[in-house]
């Protein structure tokens, strides 16, 4: 808790809507629940780095690598990311001081704070508007780009916060949500480079017995792109969110333009 308290209070913060929408909070509890759940959290993780090891090695050319919702960098297999690639740039609206410590082992990469759905500045003046993200859509040296375990979070935040300050319209926050998933999809399927989509699919939970209690999406009612291959995050383990079920995630890859070379 003191830790939580002290990343809180040190963690240099960029962009303005990050303390006061919740989103350094919520990094300071997603890491602090990725310490908790270690253990039921590992298969994940290292699916996440030997998948993209395994993509990023099949990637024709090695400039540079654009990772979005790179967070904790638990899922990135970095050191080896940064021997291929002449540069890493890993992107997200926070970066903890964990992440900042381990990056700075690496001279070719580099940590950028921005919001990928470039929504964000409008949500926090009440403006209940989706952007078409373009940030470095013409920069021509990126050869590989990566959405990791980002898509279904982006809606989180700012629909909490809008419906704190602006409305409670569930219509209208629905129609954001989708919006903020539609856009994204598109933004990485608007790149020139190979693109790989790392998201979750739908929920389960389970009882004590492990009976499945309830299935449920989390893509808003969007049609789920069917994954290419899949796994189970075991998100939420006996406890953690609740005494009398553990929540369970089917995570999916898919890949756009695997096939483009120099
Ligand atoms: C579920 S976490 C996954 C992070 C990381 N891949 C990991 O496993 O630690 C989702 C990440 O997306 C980031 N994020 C949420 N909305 C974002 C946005 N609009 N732009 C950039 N990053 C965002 C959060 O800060 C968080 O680090």
């Amino acid at each position: 808790m003191i830790w939580e308290l002290v990343q809180y209070a040190i963690t240099p913060v960029h962009l303005p809507y990050v303390r006061p929408m919740g989103f350094l909070k919520e990094a300071i509890a997603t890491a602090a629940r990725s310490k908790r759940c270690r253990t039921a959290w590992a298969p994940h993780y290292a699916k996440c780095r030997d998948l993209l090891l395994a993509e990023a090695h099949a990637c024709a050319n090695k400039r540079k690598a654009l990772i979005f919702g790179a967070g904790t960098l638990n899922d990135i297999p970095l050191a080896e990311l940064a021997t291929l690639f002449d540069e890493v740039w890993l992107v997200d609206l926070v970066f903890l001081p964990a992440a900042r410590k381990r990056a700075r082992g690496f001279a070719n990469v580099r940590l950028i704070e921005h919001d990928v759905t470039e929504s964000m500045s409008a949500f926090y003046q009440g403006e209940l508007l989706v952007a078409m993200p373009q940030r470095w859509l013409n920069d021509k040296d990126i050869d590989w780009v990566v959405s990791l375990n980002l898509l279904t979070q982006l809606p989180t935040m700012p629909l909490a916060w809008l419906r704190k300050r602006r409305t409670q319209d569930e219509n209208v926050l629905e129609n954001i949500a989708k919006g903020l998933l539609q856009a994204h999809i598109a933004y990485l399927q608007a790149f020139q480079a190979p693109v790989v989509l790392i998201a979750d699919r739908e929920a389960q939970r389970f009882d004590r017995e492990g009976t499945c209690l309830e299935t449920f999406e989390l893509w808003w009612g969007l049609p789920v792109l069917a994954a290419e291959e899949s796994w189970h995050w075991s998100l939420a383990p006996l406890g953690e969110m609740a005494r009398d079920f553990a929540q369970t995630h089917r995570v999916g890859v898919n890949r756009w333009q695997r096939s483009i070379s120099s």
